[in-house]
């Protein structure tokens, strides 16, 4: 896309542009270099300046526009966020049906798939290109004289809706891109657009922090994203695309070339044509700045190392920064493609390999309610069990109870249950088609299940609660909230033991977690000296956690991981809350005005104050150790580090999380900014950009690991 030569160019005039800011006579230099970095950001991954300079330069050029209007292009980096509302998406025919694939579950399929392509083409073998199989919502494209002209839902392959304004907002996709250099002066591109596993995950726990229905996967998120009328919301669901599919283009001299027999590629000499084979179009998408899976697909000859390369993709399928539920399987010579045409529903040189199945069905058995820390009422689904992936699944949450009623679930009802990656399982929805009659609604209770006052929902709100403080199930949900894994991560403690302890009154609450009567404890059956010492050590290890871990752990309404960590990075001390208004609050970053009245709320309250005075004396790390360089865990000391390829020993998230533990920071891209790269197994282009920068440490996990050690 960028050759060595731009690439240098690019740099210099955006070090040229923060130092010294663009005017009318170079905004088009500008625009340049913004879409150089979104390129390098959203398409590559790798980041050459850092988003703060990125915002800078993006806020030039917008003042620039604000003050020549005159000089706005339809293309220019501004004008993805759209300010009016979709008001309706129209329907709209694509120009070549959107066909689905055949599929396919084990290696017989693949095999036989194969042999019927060779048997139809009269060929001993054939190459095919082999790519992941996307799982978000299908998307066509079209690009006309270089600009996107128009972007529509796959809707019923046929006809989709259009949705242009909000695919502008993906910022992966080009708003222009340079087909006439392929001669090309019209292209249907087919594609993917996919939430990350990451924005799915922040975006569920935002969902669930306001009492807001929690999306079953990032499939479903993505698709219904798409969906939303204002252009800003869908911005901020930060999505990505891959485009994998030429479906139709036209040559500058008007030869229509398309996926149909009509049209079909035998109308146009190989000479002519931009690209002869599928992994020829995926390589011209690439260099247009497109994300085709140009690094992802691999190109092999003979059904064999096909199946290979699907058993390789599998393993890796948790690792990936998305969901993919499995490969497609293309003949990879455009002429054998003509050749070998269509069904009715899919091209015959083509098939889907489908990965193990992360859904299945399973019976509603019945409904349980629970009390949670902040007395909501959550009612939980009991399944008979069922295998999904791997696991067993027995009892899912479902939310609340308007989520019970849009997904019109009854007991007794047949469900599709689904566990995307690692993500809780949920249920996708009921089966109404095979209902028996028996089948009973679900009613909610009017009084708590624990202490039976009565329960109320605020306006606006879709949780019912007991507000009744005192209720002992919101006490011990409490201390079970604070001593859980991704809390303060008190191990050997548990849910079990917090109530067990609660009901011979040795706990009462959080502060009394760190006075706990071990001998008392040691009458217990089950809890000898070993068990006795390893839930003393956790304890105590636990008073030297990270304050956001603290922050989260305190269980304050709408204030998940995500916020605690906002919140943990903004002051030096958990007592400086006090002195915020809600105002402040509502200035750091993705905090509203419902959540930063949650959080000053909380450090108003007195009897909060004196739970926050008694931990401290306890011992209790109450400072933001980055901002007070003087925890004993700061080995790291403001050093930055960067994880490339894939770990053994540590998940990717526990890697980072270890690194700002121990006071270093977490990068986004290899620069001479850049301390130390960690290299798992199969690192690509970050470790070969790392070894050219002498400043750049390049470890091992196990050196890392001995670092922090
Ligand atoms: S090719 C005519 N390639 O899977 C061939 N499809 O049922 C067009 N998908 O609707 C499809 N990743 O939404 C193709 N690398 C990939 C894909 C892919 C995901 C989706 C696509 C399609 C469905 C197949």
């Amino acid at each position: 896309m960028y050759s060595a030569s731009q690439i240098q160019h690019l740099e210099k005039i955006s070090r040229a542009l923060l130092k010294k800011n663009a005017t009318a006579g170079n905004i088009e230099e500008l625009r340049n270099a913004l879409r150089f970095h979104e390129y390098r950001y959203y398409v590559l991954n790798d980041p050459l300046i850092s988003d703060t300079e990125y915002d800078q330069l993006y806020k030039q050029l917008e003042a620039l526009e604000k003050e020549h209007p005159e000089l706005i292009t339809k293309n220019s980096p501004t004008q993805r966020v759209g300010s009016t509302l979709n008001a309706s998406f129209p329907t709209v025919q694509h120009l070549v049906p959107m066909l689905s694939l055949d599929n396919s579950y084990n290696e017989d399929d693949l095999i036989d798939f194969d042999r019927k392509a060779r048997e139809n083409t009269r060929l001993d073998i054939i190459e095919y290109c082999v790519e992941p199989k996307f799982d978000g919502a299908s998307i066509s494209l079209i690009y006309e004289d270089d600009e996107l002209s128009r972007g529509v839902t796959r809707g019923n392959g046929v006809e989709g809706e259009e949705i242009t304004t909000n695919i502008k907002q993906v910022r992966s996709i080009p708003l222009s891109a340079k087909f006439s250099d392929y001669n090309i002066q019209l292209a249907e591109i087919r594609g993917e657009v996919l939430m990350s596993k990451k924005s799915f995950k922040k975006y569920n726990e935002l969902m669930e922090e306001e009492g807001l229905p929690v999306l079953a996967n990032p499939r479903n998120a993505a698709s219904g994203s798409l969906r939303i009328k204002d252009p800003k919301l869908v911005a901020k669901r930060s999505l990505e695309a891959f485009l994998y599919h030429v479906s139709y283009y036209t040559t500058l001299e008007g030869k229509k070339v398309s996926d149909e027999k009509d049209h079909s590629k035998e109308n146009i000499s190989k000479k002519e044509a931009p690209f002869i084979t599928h992994s020829e179009s995926l390589r011209m998408l690439w260099d247009l700045g497109f994300r085709s899976p140009e690094k992802e697909k691999k190109v092999v000859k003979g059904i064999d190392k096909v199946i290979e390369y699907c058993k390789e993709y599998e393993k890796k399928r948790d690792d990936l920064p998305y969901e993919i539920d499995g490969m497609v399987i293309k003949v990879n010579d455009l002429v054998l493609q003509d050749q070998l045409g269509m069904t009715s529903h899919h091209p015959r040189w083509a098939i889907a390999f489908k990965f193990k199945a992360r859904q299945g069905t399973t019976k509603l058995i019945g409904v349980e309610f629970n009390v949670g820390r902040t007395g909501a009422v959550t009612p939980v689904a009991k399944l008979d069990p069922v295998h999904i992936g791997g696991v067993t699944v027995t009892s899912i949450s479902m939310h609340n109870e308007d989520y019970i009623k849009e997904k019109d679930l009854r007991i007794g009802d047949t469900v599709l249950v689904e566990r995307a990656g690692d993500v809780i399982p949920q249920i996708v929805k009921s089966m109404p088609e095979v209902r028996k009659g028996s089948e009973k609604i679900i009613h909610y209770p009017k009084n708590c299940p624990v202490c039976n006052s009565e329960l109320f929902k605020e306006e606006g709100e879709a949780v019912w609660r007991c507000i009744n403080i005192e209720c002992e199930a919101q006490v011990v949900e409490k201390i079970i909230h604070f001593v859980s894994k991704d809390a303060m991560d008190i191990k050997h403690f548990g849910a079990a033991n917090v109530i067990k302890f609660y009901e011979m009154k040795l706990l009462k609450d959080i502060p009394s977690i760190y006075t706990l009567d071990f001998e008392k404890i040691s009458e217990l059956e089950g809890f000898g000296k070993k068990s006795i010492d390893n839930l003393r050590t956790a304890i105590e290890d636990s008073k030297q956690q990270p304050l956001h871990r603290l922050i989260y752990a305190l269980g304050i309404r709408y204030v998940g991981e995500t916020t605690a960590k906002t919140l943990a990075n903004a002051v030096k001390d958990i007592f400086d809350f006090s002195a915020m208004s809600i105002e402040d609050l509502q200035n750091l970053e993705d905090i509203g005005i419902k959540v930063a009245t949650s959080i000053y709320g909380f450090f108003q309250n007195d009897d909060n104050i004196q739970i926050l005075k008694r931990l401290q004396d306890l011992g209790l790390n109450m400072k933001n150790t980055k901002k007070q360089s003087s925890s004993s865990l700061n080995t790291l000391q403001e050093q930055t580090f960067l994880f490339t390829g894939t770990l053994n020993k540590l998940k990717r998230t526990e890697a980072e999380e270890l690194v700002e533990k121990h006071g270093g920071k977490i990068v986004s891209g290899v620069s001479s900014k850049l301390n130390y790269l960690v290299v798992g197994e199969d690192a690509g282009s970050k470790l070969e950009k790392a070894k050219k920068i002498n400043t750049v440490k390049v470890i091992s996990e196990d050196d890392f690991l001995e670092l922090i050690k």
